[in-house]
């Protein structure tokens, strides 16, 4: 039994002015035939060839493929730290295809927090000096002392004044992990954040992203080689010679978004 039987049609709703996404789930990232070439002109090598991806506000993303399949391209791409050769991208509302290199660090800027395998701190900043500076090219004014209380946040109070040569590897993955959770980006993308860690340093950083994600309910996207945080995701895409050749959920939920304060 319809609505429609037992009740007169209602008004027709007038179109809104903007486009909206054809569905209710808000997307954090929507790509269409993204492509993505490099190398001379005289020997180019295609990297991304057609993606078509959309991943919704809040998602909780894993990536796997072999190794050169293209999911750092993808992500360099998705986060606005690569320009894409071709197609159409949408991310947290913005147009990025239409975007130059200076138009996509202003996107990115206090939006959008990425973690690398090789953590890259910045060598010559202490842990609080490298957390504040992306809280101060977005415009804060006490970034220093929030970059302490960030620091805190990930287990690191008695390492605020350390240089990176001083801090273990999951430290300075911990002082990254602040430093791109700090500005409260709603996109936090992470490339093998894991990887440079042994296993049981690698299962406490996850458990922190994790943490860090359920507490701003920002869209997560983690590439991994490990089988069981991908299932630990609520969705897991695989690529393969530069193209998307598996999307499917899992049976997980989205974690659940903490209380903030
Ligand atoms: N600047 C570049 N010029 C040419 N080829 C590149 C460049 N960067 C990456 N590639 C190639 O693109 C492919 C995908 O690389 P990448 O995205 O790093 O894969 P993955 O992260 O899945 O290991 C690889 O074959 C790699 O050699
Ligand atoms: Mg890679």
């Amino acid at each position: 039994m319809t609505k429609a039987a037992t009740q007169p049609a209602p008004a027709p709703t007038p179109a809104p002015a903007h486009d909206a996404p054809a569905h209710n789930a808000p997307l954090a990232i929507s790509a269409r035939g993204l492509a993505l070439t490099l190398g001379s002109s005289s020997a180019p090598v295609e990297i991304l060839k057609g993606i078509d991806l959309d991943i919704e506000v809040g998602e909780v993303v894993a990536l796997l493929g072999p190794s050169g399949s293209g999911k750092s391209s993808l992500m360099a791409v998705l986060s606005g730290l690569e320009r894409a050769s071709g197609g159409s991208l949408t991310v947290a509302g913005q147009d990025f295809a239409s975007l130059d290199e200076d138009g996509l660090a202003a996107a990115r800027r206090g939006r959008i927090g990425i973690v690398l395998q090789a953590f890259h701190l910045l060598p010559t900043m202490t842990a609080t000096e490298n957390v504040a500076t992306p809280m101060e090219l977005a415009g804060s004014k006490d970034a220093s002392p929030r970059a302490r209380e960030e620091l805190t946040a990930v287990g690191l109070a008695h390492r605020t004044d350390h240089y990176p040569t001083q801090l273990s590897g999951g430290e300075q993955q911990r002082v990254a992990i602040a430093r791109a959770t700090a500005p409260r980006p709603t996109l936090i993308f992470a490339d093998e954040p894991t990887g440079n860690l042994d296993a049981s340093t690698g299962e406490e950083i996850v458990e922190l992203l994790f943490t860090r994600r359920a507490e701003t309910g920002a869209t997560l996207l983690i590439i991994t080689h490990d089988a069981s945080l991908a299932e630990r995701c609520e969705r897991v895409l695989t690529m393969a010679d530069g193209v998307i050749v598996s999307d499917r959920r899992t049976t997980n939920a989205a974690p659940a978004v903490e209380a903030a304060e």
